[in-house]
């Protein structure tokens, strides 16, 4: 079943000059002497809510990977997607900014416990008036791990246990106030009523909090959680936790498959498809004309640096693919390491391109190169084919993307009548929810 209502669209973004397309930076337009700066994350909010797009949401790792012939030196040496600020920095700004646009934070349930996490998040919804969604991560590869003292991962399936443990003690974290306890009366000296507060006594399997919380209840009472994760505990716990879904699926036929799936584990968990939007990421080089979009799609080819494509899909897959070659040897070596979802993409590739494996594992993401027409025929396609409620889209080169998106494809998506004109809420979630 298709969800009701229009398209939603989420820009991926990092804090860094280049996001999932391996070598943005190196494009010559792409600003590089301001990625300290406040005013590039602000320009970027602005021309997002111009977009109208749903949300900007910062994917994160806590390290840098290297995996890749066991070191660092080809993912960050050649500009891999790392993150050069917290993104919890960068957001208040990108808030500041915007009065509609839905601001993703990515943050892990396996490092972080639920106080430092419900009170952070809870600060962001506060100021940003009700726009913020948490990208629950478990956490992907060692190096993080050794960051936060542990030698390796713990198992996947103890990382999704322990998520639902701390994304329930957030919960009731933010719970511990009623809407109406901030009462800030200087006459009478009633501060708040404290009656209308009061303690989260979680205790889980694996995380504790007394609370109460120490900030108020939030606009939106609880950040709309997202979720990644593909495998089938990760799907579950989308399933039970998440309104919004984002997935890597290759071709449209693996997105319908996807949302189906997805679809039978909501309701097993008394949800339904409606709940939830379901987002596949999207890249698209778009030009006035087919041979501009050509022309542009062929000089991104010529950046490509294949050592950083190499150790790029190495963190995704959680294998050093200096040493792989099969995806059953992928898989057996990665053990909790890697995504999914990223094994799966490649699998459905390398499928849909007649190309084994170790080719697909080896390639740089697709994109769909065309005029504003073109892109926007596939995204209908998709939509109104059941395999997604939407999209996630990386920048090729930033903030171009988004600047030929906004400018030649949104207007497009909005005269088919299938992508918003205005925001019809004021919260994240009543845009994401809003079938208008
Ligand atoms: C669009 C997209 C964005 C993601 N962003 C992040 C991220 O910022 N940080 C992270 O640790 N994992 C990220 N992931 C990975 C998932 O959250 C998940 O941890 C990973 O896929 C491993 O779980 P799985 O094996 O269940 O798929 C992302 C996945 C997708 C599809």
């Amino acid at each position: 079943m298709r969800r009701p209502g229009k398209m939603h669209l989420v820009a991926y973004l990092k804090t860094g000059p280049t996001a999932s397309f391996a070598s943005g930076w190196r494009h010559p337009a792409a600003p590089l002497d301001d990625i300290w700066e406040p005013s590039r994350w602000e320009n970027l909010a602005r021309l997002l809510e111009a977009a109208r797009f749903d949300c900007g949401f910062f994917a994160d790792g806590l390290g840098i990977p290297d995996l890749y012939r066991d070191s660092f030196a080809d993912y960050i040496g050649r500009g891999g997607q790392a993150s050069l600020l917290d993104p919890m920095i960068v957001l208040p700004l990108m808030a500041r900014a915007t009065t509609h646009l839905g601001l993703g934070a990515t943050l892990s349930t396996t490092f972080y416990e639920p106080y430092q996490l419900a009170r952070s998040l809870g600060s962001l919804d506060l100021i940003s008036k009700g726009r913020v969604a948490w990208n629950v991560v478990t956490s992907s590869y060692d190096a993080e791990a050794r960051n936060f003292g542990l030698d390796q991962l713990p198992d996947k399936d103890l990382r999704y246990d322990r998520a639902e443990d701390v994304l329930a003690a957030c919960c009731a974290l933010w719970d511990c106030w009623d809407e109406d306890a901030v009462v800030l009366d200087r006459k009478s000296g009633v501060f708040t009523d404290a009656t209308k507060i009061r303690y989260a006594n979680y205790e889980g399997p694996f995380v504790k909090t007394r609370g109460p919380l120490s900030i108020p209840r939030t606009p939106q009472g609880r950040p709309v959680i997202l979720q990644a994760g593909s495998s089938p505990r990760g799907r579950d716990v989308a399933a039970r936790w998440a309104e919004m879904i984002f997935c890597t699926v290759a071709t449209k036929e693996d997105g319908i498959e996807f949302c189906e799936d997805m679809e039978r584990r909501l309701r097993s968990f008394g949800r339904s498809r409606s709940d939830v939007a379901i987002l596949p990421t999207f890249s698209a080089v778009v030009g006035e004309t087919e041979s501009i979009a050509k022309e542009k799609a062929e000089f991104l080819q010529t950046i490509i640096d294949p050592e950083l494509v190499m150790a790029s899909n190495s963190g995704l897959l959680g294998v050093d693919l200096s040493k792989m070659e099969s995806a059953d040897q992928a898989d057996a070596a990665a053990g909790a390491k890697g995504s999914q979802g990223s094994r799966d993409r490649m699998r459905q590739r390398a499928k849909a391109d007649g190309t084994s494996y170790a080719e697909a594992a080896r390639k740089a993401r697709a994109q769909l190169a065309g005029t504003p027409e073109m892109i926007a025929d596939v995204m209908e396609d998709w939509f109104k084919a059941g395999a997604c409620d939407g999209f996630v889209i990386p920048p090729t080169t930033f903030p171009m993307t988004y600047e030929d998106i906004g400018r030649m494809v949104v207007p497009e998506l909005q005269r088919r009548g299938i992508f918003r004109k205005e925001y019809a809420g004021r919260t994240l979630r009543e845009n994401l929810l809003n079938p208008g």
